[in-house]
């Protein structure tokens, strides 16, 4: 009987002492068999990187990276050979050790290396939260979103601690929110902010209300948004209860049109059918009337302000400041994501063609191309998360002038693209595992500022020697 009880008392005690403190041990058998003769007996690194050193240039969801491998680099999938649980009692074995040998993740570092230049780096917002985008209004104004509903205000680099009034309610949830603010391009004159964002239906009925990706625009006077106007409102018979894949970027092309990106709001069929606003790029006027060369005008079915279709959640827009054409970053499923150049009319065939999987590893389409369907400038695989792009264009960096700046969320990347005639000729990884990076551009000063997700920062990077003129 005593022994009885001393058992007891002693199983409850070690198994209440085991969870934090001692790595999984089914884990770390399986570590030492299918993974140590690479990755180090102590998970230190060897032939591949170490796995406690707080650095996942893959992204942070590693079960996926387990799962399906990281092809290109010579890590092998291990979706076969394992099972779910084996892969998850793996990768609990990773945190554990890493926890155990304090591994944290990395600083921010002071300063970066590039090929053609030394990067100081200056935190230049904090206390952010979930920034979704920046845009410059002048030399001194700067507006920032925040995914929860916010458009904040940053005056003389100074963040003030009041968001701006009465701007339009969104639904954060998921993926959605407040996303893009675009500043007009005669905005001296007529005052005009645009914002893309989530909006849903009032219906009581439902506890999930339908949604979509709204644009509108207003002035903001006093810390307050007034003279509010939607400038586009999807039918609302094609709002989704779905809470993902908005798109939600604005640019403006050189002659004032405004072109705004919905992504396929998870129902990856309509990116093909032109009687539905998702999954396309769209082009109106600033006022919302349409533009009367867009492309499907004359099509009885089909939406009007579409301007190209078949995209799957496209997150990034900007215009090329040479040839005046949009290009588009656009989020693939598993191993496709792509960048595009948007053209009048074009198909870019998701989800009928595409370099990417879906999640579980099954196929998407047999088809990575089509007669009819326009291929990607470039596809990632492995893919980077690729968000918000934007052409470089400033002084600062001078050697850098129409070199494409690409954000990667998963990567934690901030990517420069040197482009010739349409193809993109060299890639850089400028900043790495900083955070998750949702928008990337340069200011009115030629710097460039880069808004990491959490905790919500906005980074200023500058030459640390400026160009001398050669
Ligand atoms: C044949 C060698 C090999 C084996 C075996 C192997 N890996 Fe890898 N692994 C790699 C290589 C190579 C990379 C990518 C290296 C690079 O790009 O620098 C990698 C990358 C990774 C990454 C992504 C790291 C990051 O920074 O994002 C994870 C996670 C990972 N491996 C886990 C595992 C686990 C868990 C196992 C065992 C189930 C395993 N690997 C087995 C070679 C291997």
């Amino acid at each position: 009987m005593r022994l009885l009880v001393l058992t007891i008392i002693l199983t409850t005690f070690v198994q209440a002492t085991i969870p934090a403190e001692v790595p999984d041990a089914k884990g770390e058998e399986l570590y030492r068999e299918f993974c140590s003769k690479c990755h180090g007996s102590n998970l230190e690194g060897g032939n591949a990187p170490s796995l406690v050193d707080g650095i996942w240039m893959y992204g942070l969801d590693k079960i996926r990276n387990i799962t399906f491998g990281i092809a290109q680099q010579g890590m092998p999938a291990f979706g076969d050979a394992l099972s779910k649980d084996q892969i998850e009692a793996i990768s609990r074995f990773i945190d554990e050790s890493a926890h155990s040998l304090g591994a944290a993740r990395p600083p921010i570092p002071d300063t970066l290396y590039t090929y053609d230049y030394d990067i100081l780096v200056q935190k230049w917002v904090e206390g952010l939260e979930i920034p979704w985008a920046i845009a410059f209004v002048d030399s001194t104004t700067t507006l920032i979103t925040e995914r929860t509903g916010r458009l904040r205000i940053v005056q003389y680099g100074v963040l003030s601690p009041k968001a701006v009034e009465n701007t339009p309610a969104v639904i954060a949830q998921s993926q959605g929110g407040l996303m893009d603010v675009a500043i007009d391009p005669d905005h001296g004159q007529n005052g005009w902010v645009y914002l893309a964002y989530s909006h849903a239906l009032v219906d009581t009925s439902q506890t999930r209300p339908p949604a979509m990706t709204r644009i509108a625009r207003g002035r903001i006077r006093e810390g307050k948004w007034h003279d509010h106007e939607v400038i586009y409102d999807a039918p609302h018979d094609t709002y989704q209860s779905t809470r993902h894949h908005y798109g939600s970027r604005i640019v403006f092309d050189s002659s004032g049109n405004l072109y705004f990106s919905v992504g396929d709001r998870g129902r990856s069929g309509e990116a093909q059918d032109l009687s539905k606003p998702n999954g396309k790029i769209h082009r109106i006027l600033p006022d919302g009337n349409i533009p009367t060369d867009n492309p499907f005008t004359a099509d009885v079915e089909a939406l009007t302000t579409i301007f190209s279709y078949g995209h799957r959640n496209p997150q990034g827009l900007a215009v090329h400041p040479v040839t005046g054409e949009v290009w588009s970053a656009e989020h693939g499923p598993m191993g496709g994501d792509e960048i595009n150049i948007v053209r009048r009319g074009d198909n870019y065939g998701w989800p009928k063609i595409t370099y990417g999987r879906n999640y579980n590893g099954t196929l998407v389409s047999q088809h990575e191309r089509l007669p009819g369907m326009v291929q990607p400038v470039l596809f990632w695989r492995p893919s980077i998360a690729v968000c918000a792009v934007e052409f470089y264009q400033g002084r600062s960096f001078g050697k850098w002038e129409n070199r494409l700046l690409v954000s990667a969320l998963a990567y934690e990347e901030v990517r420069l693209l040197a482009i010739e005639n349409n193809r993109v000729i060299h890639q850089e990884v400028i900043l790495k595992n900083a955070g998750r990076v949702r928008d990337v551009t340069n200011g009115p000063d030629g710097a460039i500022y880069v808004v990491l997700n959490s905790p919500g920062t906005v980074l200023r990077l500058t030459p640390i020697v400026e160009d001398d003129g050669f």
